[in-house]
Protein backbone atom coordinates (compact mmCIF):
# COMPACT_ATOMS: atom_id res chain seq x y z
CA UNK A 1 0.00 0.00 0.00
CA UNK A 2 1.55 3.60 -1.10
CA UNK A 3 2.24 5.36 1.97
CA UNK A 4 -0.57 8.14 1.46
CA UNK A 5 -3.46 5.70 1.34
CA UNK A 6 -2.15 4.45 4.66
CA UNK A 7 -2.37 7.22 5.71
CA UNK A 8 -5.60 8.43 4.65
CA UNK A 9 -7.06 4.78 5.57
CA UNK A 10 -5.96 5.69 9.90
CA UNK A 11 -8.63 7.40 11.14
CA UNK A 12 -10.02 7.33 14.49
CA UNK A 13 -11.94 4.60 14.85
CA UNK A 14 -13.97 4.37 17.89
CA UNK A 15 -16.24 1.09 18.26
CA UNK A 16 -14.51 -2.49 17.60
CA UNK A 17 -14.95 -5.83 18.19
CA UNK A 18 -14.34 -6.02 21.77
CA UNK A 19 -14.06 -9.91 21.87
CA UNK A 20 -11.45 -10.19 19.21
CA UNK A 21 -8.36 -9.71 21.58
CA UNK A 22 -5.24 -7.80 20.66
CA UNK A 23 -2.30 -9.83 21.78
CA UNK A 24 0.93 -8.37 23.62
CA UNK A 25 3.04 -9.89 20.69
CA UNK A 26 0.79 -7.40 18.64
CA UNK A 27 1.11 -4.61 20.73
CA UNK A 28 5.00 -4.97 21.11
CA UNK A 29 5.24 -4.84 17.21
CA UNK A 30 2.88 -1.51 17.27
CA UNK A 31 5.19 -0.06 20.20
CA UNK A 32 8.07 -0.67 17.81
CA UNK A 33 6.99 1.87 15.53
CA UNK A 34 7.18 4.76 18.76
CA UNK A 35 10.71 3.33 19.67
CA UNK A 36 12.37 3.99 16.01
CA UNK A 37 10.23 7.39 15.20
CA UNK A 38 12.21 10.85 15.52
CA UNK A 39 11.92 12.72 18.56
CA UNK A 40 13.28 15.98 19.59
CA UNK A 41 16.92 15.87 20.39
CA UNK A 42 16.76 12.40 20.26
CA UNK A 43 16.21 12.52 24.20
CA UNK A 44 13.32 9.53 24.14
CA UNK A 45 11.28 10.93 26.99
CA UNK A 46 8.66 8.50 26.16
CA UNK A 47 7.43 5.08 27.46
CA UNK A 48 4.25 3.00 27.06
CA UNK A 49 2.43 0.99 29.23
CA UNK A 50 1.15 -1.83 27.24
CA UNK A 51 -2.51 -2.83 28.23
CA UNK A 52 -4.12 -5.68 26.97
CA UNK A 53 -5.82 -7.31 29.94
CA UNK A 54 -8.63 -6.22 32.55
CA UNK A 55 -7.00 -2.28 33.48
CA UNK A 56 -8.96 -2.06 30.32
CA UNK A 57 -12.46 -1.29 32.08
CA UNK A 58 -10.44 0.77 34.60
CA UNK A 59 -9.09 2.64 31.27
CA UNK A 60 -12.17 2.95 29.49
CA UNK A 61 -13.90 4.67 32.55
CA UNK A 62 -11.35 7.55 32.33
CA UNK A 63 -11.44 8.54 28.57
CA UNK A 64 -13.90 10.30 26.94
CA UNK A 65 -15.08 9.66 23.52
CA UNK A 66 -16.16 11.55 20.45
CA UNK A 67 -17.29 14.50 22.98
CA UNK A 68 -18.93 16.55 19.86
CA UNK A 69 -21.29 13.77 19.44
CA UNK A 70 -24.66 12.99 21.34
CA UNK A 71 -22.54 9.76 22.26
CA UNK A 72 -21.46 8.12 25.55
CA UNK A 73 -18.61 6.09 24.08
CA UNK A 74 -18.94 2.43 22.48
CA UNK A 75 -21.25 0.29 24.51
CA UNK A 76 -20.19 -3.48 26.20
CA UNK A 77 -19.28 -5.66 22.88
CA UNK A 78 -17.81 -2.49 20.90
CA UNK A 79 -15.25 -1.04 23.27
CA UNK A 80 -11.59 -1.35 23.07
CA UNK A 81 -9.62 -4.38 23.05
CA UNK A 82 -6.52 -2.94 24.10
CA UNK A 83 -5.05 0.34 25.24
CA UNK A 84 -1.34 1.77 24.64
CA UNK A 85 -0.72 4.16 27.24
CA UNK A 86 1.97 7.21 26.03
CA UNK A 87 3.84 8.60 29.31
CA UNK A 88 5.84 10.89 30.36
CA UNK A 89 8.09 11.70 33.60
CA UNK A 90 6.79 15.29 33.31
CA UNK A 91 4.43 17.27 32.11
CA UNK A 92 5.03 17.51 28.61
CA UNK A 93 6.76 20.68 26.73
CA UNK A 94 6.38 21.71 23.35
CA UNK A 95 8.93 19.13 22.01
CA UNK A 96 7.77 16.25 24.31
CA UNK A 97 4.45 17.15 22.72
CA UNK A 98 5.66 16.57 19.28
CA UNK A 99 6.91 13.55 20.35
CA UNK A 100 4.54 12.45 21.42
CA UNK A 101 2.26 13.14 18.35
CA UNK A 102 5.19 11.49 16.24
CA UNK A 103 5.04 8.57 17.84
CA UNK A 104 1.41 7.88 18.05
CA UNK A 105 0.61 7.99 14.59
CA UNK A 106 3.41 6.49 13.62
CA UNK A 107 1.88 3.25 16.22
CA UNK A 108 -1.54 3.98 14.66
CA UNK A 109 -0.62 3.63 11.42
CA UNK A 110 1.26 0.66 12.17
CA UNK A 111 -1.97 -0.56 14.02
CA UNK A 112 -3.86 -0.07 10.86
CA UNK A 113 -1.58 -1.80 8.03
CA UNK A 114 -1.69 -4.87 11.12
CA UNK A 115 -6.09 -4.40 10.04
CA UNK A 116 -6.38 -2.98 13.66
CA UNK A 117 -7.67 0.63 14.39
CA UNK A 118 -7.69 2.85 17.10
CA UNK A 119 -8.28 6.85 18.34
CA UNK A 120 -5.68 8.90 20.43
CA UNK A 121 -7.02 10.39 23.77
CA UNK A 122 -6.13 13.24 25.57
CA UNK A 123 -9.38 13.90 27.80
CA UNK A 124 -8.80 12.20 30.67
CA UNK A 125 -7.33 13.11 33.87
CA UNK A 126 -3.38 12.98 34.13
CA UNK A 127 -3.70 12.61 37.87
CA UNK A 128 -6.46 10.38 38.23
CA UNK A 129 -5.78 8.10 35.59
CA UNK A 130 -1.76 7.98 36.59
CA UNK A 131 -3.00 7.24 40.08
CA UNK A 132 -4.69 3.91 38.63
CA UNK A 133 -2.40 2.89 36.31
CA UNK A 134 0.89 3.31 39.32
CA UNK A 135 3.74 4.04 37.26
CA UNK A 136 5.07 6.90 39.37
CA UNK A 137 7.14 9.24 38.26
CA UNK A 138 5.86 7.98 34.57
CA UNK A 139 2.40 9.75 34.31
CA UNK A 140 -0.08 9.44 31.14
CA UNK A 141 0.24 11.70 28.01
CA UNK A 142 -1.95 9.88 25.73
CA UNK A 143 -4.13 7.09 25.69
CA UNK A 144 -4.33 5.04 22.34
CA UNK A 145 -6.92 2.48 22.17
CA UNK A 146 -6.79 -0.61 19.65
CA UNK A 147 -8.93 -2.81 18.41
CA UNK A 148 -10.49 -4.58 16.03
CA UNK A 149 -12.87 -2.26 13.58
CA UNK A 150 -16.61 -2.45 13.75
CA UNK A 151 -17.52 0.52 12.31
CA UNK A 152 -17.24 2.49 9.37
CA UNK A 153 -14.97 5.78 9.05
CA UNK A 154 -15.08 7.44 6.19
CA UNK A 155 -13.31 11.18 4.80
CA UNK A 156 -14.82 14.00 2.95
CA UNK A 157 -14.49 16.77 1.75
CA UNK A 158 -15.34 20.20 3.90
CA UNK A 159 -18.46 21.59 2.66
CA UNK A 160 -18.54 25.51 2.80
CA UNK A 161 -20.73 26.83 6.08
CA UNK A 162 -20.55 23.22 8.03
CA UNK A 163 -18.84 23.22 10.92
CA UNK A 164 -18.94 20.16 12.48
CA UNK A 165 -15.83 18.15 13.15
CA UNK A 166 -17.16 15.10 12.78
CA UNK A 167 -20.92 13.49 12.42
CA UNK A 168 -22.58 10.19 11.70
CA UNK A 169 -25.20 9.50 9.16
CA UNK A 170 -27.88 7.96 8.79
CA UNK A 171 -26.31 4.41 8.06
CA UNK A 172 -24.57 5.06 11.43
CA UNK A 173 -20.71 5.67 9.38
CA UNK A 174 -19.01 8.29 10.88
CA UNK A 175 -17.95 11.09 8.49
CA UNK A 176 -14.63 13.44 9.02
CA UNK A 177 -14.65 16.27 6.87
CA UNK A 178 -10.99 17.97 5.29
CA UNK A 179 -10.33 20.96 4.30
CA UNK A 180 -9.36 21.07 0.66
CA UNK A 181 -5.31 21.15 -0.20
CA UNK A 182 -5.66 24.76 -1.61
CA UNK A 183 -6.95 25.69 1.65
CA UNK A 184 -4.18 23.60 3.72
CA UNK A 185 -1.53 25.19 1.39
CA UNK A 186 -0.91 28.66 1.53
CA UNK A 187 0.03 30.45 -1.40
C1 LIG B 1 -3.94 15.00 20.16
C2 LIG B 1 -5.29 14.34 19.91
C3 LIG B 1 -6.16 14.16 20.97
C4 LIG B 1 -7.39 13.52 20.77
N1 LIG B 1 -8.21 13.30 21.83
C5 LIG B 1 -9.38 12.65 21.64
C6 LIG B 1 -10.22 12.33 22.74
O1 LIG B 1 -9.93 12.64 23.90
N2 LIG B 1 -11.38 11.67 22.49
C7 LIG B 1 -11.73 11.27 21.22
O2 LIG B 1 -12.78 10.64 21.05
N3 LIG B 1 -10.95 11.56 20.15
C8 LIG B 1 -9.80 12.24 20.33
N4 LIG B 1 -8.99 12.50 19.26
C9 LIG B 1 -9.37 12.08 17.92
C10 LIG B 1 -9.87 13.27 17.07
O3 LIG B 1 -11.17 13.59 17.49
C11 LIG B 1 -9.81 12.87 15.59
O4 LIG B 1 -8.48 12.86 15.17
C12 LIG B 1 -10.62 13.84 14.72
O5 LIG B 1 -12.00 13.71 14.98
C13 LIG B 1 -10.39 13.61 13.24
O6 LIG B 1 -10.68 12.26 12.91
P1 LIG B 1 -9.57 11.41 12.19
O7 LIG B 1 -8.51 11.08 13.22
O8 LIG B 1 -10.25 10.19 11.67
O9 LIG B 1 -8.99 12.26 11.10
C14 LIG B 1 -7.77 13.12 19.45
C15 LIG B 1 -6.87 13.30 18.39
C16 LIG B 1 -5.64 13.90 18.62
C17 LIG B 1 -4.68 14.06 17.45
Amino acid sequence: MKILNLIAKTRSVRRYKEDEKVSMKKLMYIAEAARVVGSAGNRQRLRLLLVNDERCDEIFKEIRFASYLDWNGPEVGQRPAAYIVVMTAEEPDTNLSIDIGIAAQAMLMTATEEKLGGCMFRSFDREKLGAILGKQPYMPALVISIGTPDEVVILQDKRPGDDRPYYRDVYDHHLVPKIDIDTLVLE
